[in-house]
């Protein structure tokens, strides 16, 4: 096995897991591999309380932090920089056609849209804004670097050059998430330490190429940078084929919706577990960028002839979250979708973080011995 990363963080095993959730963050980091905190969903408020609670969770082991960072939305374009307001300004930039589709989808699944619902006029998730604008991922930036954090994360674009600098001054490991070679020498530029080669098969943002080709042109094109595999990576045979491919470890996401530590409704879980490989379709329905996630009557409604076409970030997630507060509680089942990717057809069993990390490096061990 490559030793480099485990040697970089001081951790067991090459397996970094990307999740919103603080309790498979501590369980990961806990069993050995590496747990990175999904930041996106947080105020910083509460990412400050997150963190904390991982702080006491993990007894000094190492974990990380992952935001968002796209190189172009709206917000950016529009030069809006008021968090305070930013909500409201960006709904404003809806066009009542979108609006009115929304309510027409969710009548035509019997959800009463008669109902009015307040959104927020701040970046909090009751606007439906997240942290994927300027204004309101720099904080999260400022949070999660004042914490003792081992590596800081990005999405969509490399951190800020003087986020990067300053979690370098504080030794700190900065990775990024690239879906094309070009993305990975622009961030290796920008001083990114560790690059995520991430294929189209993987859940939530990504990009067109898959993970089997990316992954060895990136590690040509940026050696000897270290660069994690991901996307369509949950089993020890997956990683195996990532390692052979030249990759220094794993970067992990779906498998993690599944665990027994992972805080989900019982009617996403169910639909997880339950969905094969063909189930999962990438589509800008969500966020306004390509995603993958499940196959819903939400994303297929998005594809329609009579669609007027989804709207750029984050101006579709507003959507995305105006229709989630018309739904209330218990939302029509065919709606409820999630971001997930095509490893999703082997998830079809609870198992503890721990287990999973052992399952996946015991399977690991044994095909690396079969084949060598
Ligand atoms: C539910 C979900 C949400 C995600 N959200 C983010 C995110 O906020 N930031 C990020 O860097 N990656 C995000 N990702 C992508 C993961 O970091 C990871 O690259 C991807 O899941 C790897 O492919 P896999 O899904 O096949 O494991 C998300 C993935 C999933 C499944």
């Amino acid at each position: 096995m490559n030793h480099e990363l485990t040697e970089m963080f001081g951790i067991e095993y090459p397996i970094f897991a990307f999740s919103h959730c603080r309790d498979v963050v501590a369980a990961v980091t806990n069993a050995g591999g590496m747990g990175v905190l999904g930041a996106l969903a947080f105020s910083p408020e509460q990412l400050e309380l997150e963190l904390k609670w991982i702080d006491e969770h993990v007894n000094g082991r190492p974990y990380g932090v992952d935001v968002v960072m796209p190189v172009k939305t709206v917000d950016r374009d529009a030069g809006l920089d008021d968090v305070s307001d930013i909500g409201s300004k960006l709904r404003e930039m809806i066009p009542q056609t979108h609006w009115d589709y929304v309510d027409k989808v969710l009548a035509d699944h019997g959800v009463d849209v008669s109902r009015d619902v307040e959104m927020e006029a701040g970046a909090g998730m009751g606007a439906g804004v997240l942290g994927w604008t300027e204004a309101s991922g720099a904080p999260q930036i400022e949070i999660a670097l004042s914490h003792d954090i081992a590596l800081l994360a990005s999405a969509l674009g490399p951190p800020p050059k003087s986020a990067i600098d300053q979690a370098h001054e504080q030794g700190v490991k900065v990775a990024a998430l690239i879906g094309r070679v070009e993305q990975a020498q622009r961030d290796v530029q920008q001083g990114v330490d560790i690059i995520i080669a991430q294929g189209y098969e993987a859940g939530g943002h990504t990009g067109e190429v898959a993970t089997m080709v990316l992954l060895p042109d990136v590690v040509d094109a940026i050696a000897p940078i270290p660069v994690l595999g991901a996307g369509g990576i949950g089993s020890g045979r997956q990683m195996a084929a990532a390692m052979a491919l030249g990759a220094a470890g794993v970067w992990t996401g779906s498998i993690w919706l599944t665990v027994a530590e992972n805080e989900s409704s019982g009617v996403v879980t169910d639909k997880l577990l339950k969905a094969t490989s063909s189930d999962t379709v990438r589509s800008r329905a969500f966020t306004g960028k390509p995603a993958r996630q499940l196959r819903t009557a939400w994303t297929e409604a998005w594809e329609a002839p009579e669609s007027p076409g989804t709207l750029p970030m984050p101006l579709q997630f507003i959507l995305n979250a105006y229709a989630n507060r018309k739904m209330g509680a218990n939302p029509p089942k065919e709606l409820v979708g999630m971001p997930v990717g095509q490893i999703v057809s082997r998830m079809n069993q609870v198992r503890s973080s721990r287990q999973v990390v052992f399952d996946m490096m015991q399977e690991y061990a044994d095909v690396v011995e079969t084949l060598g």
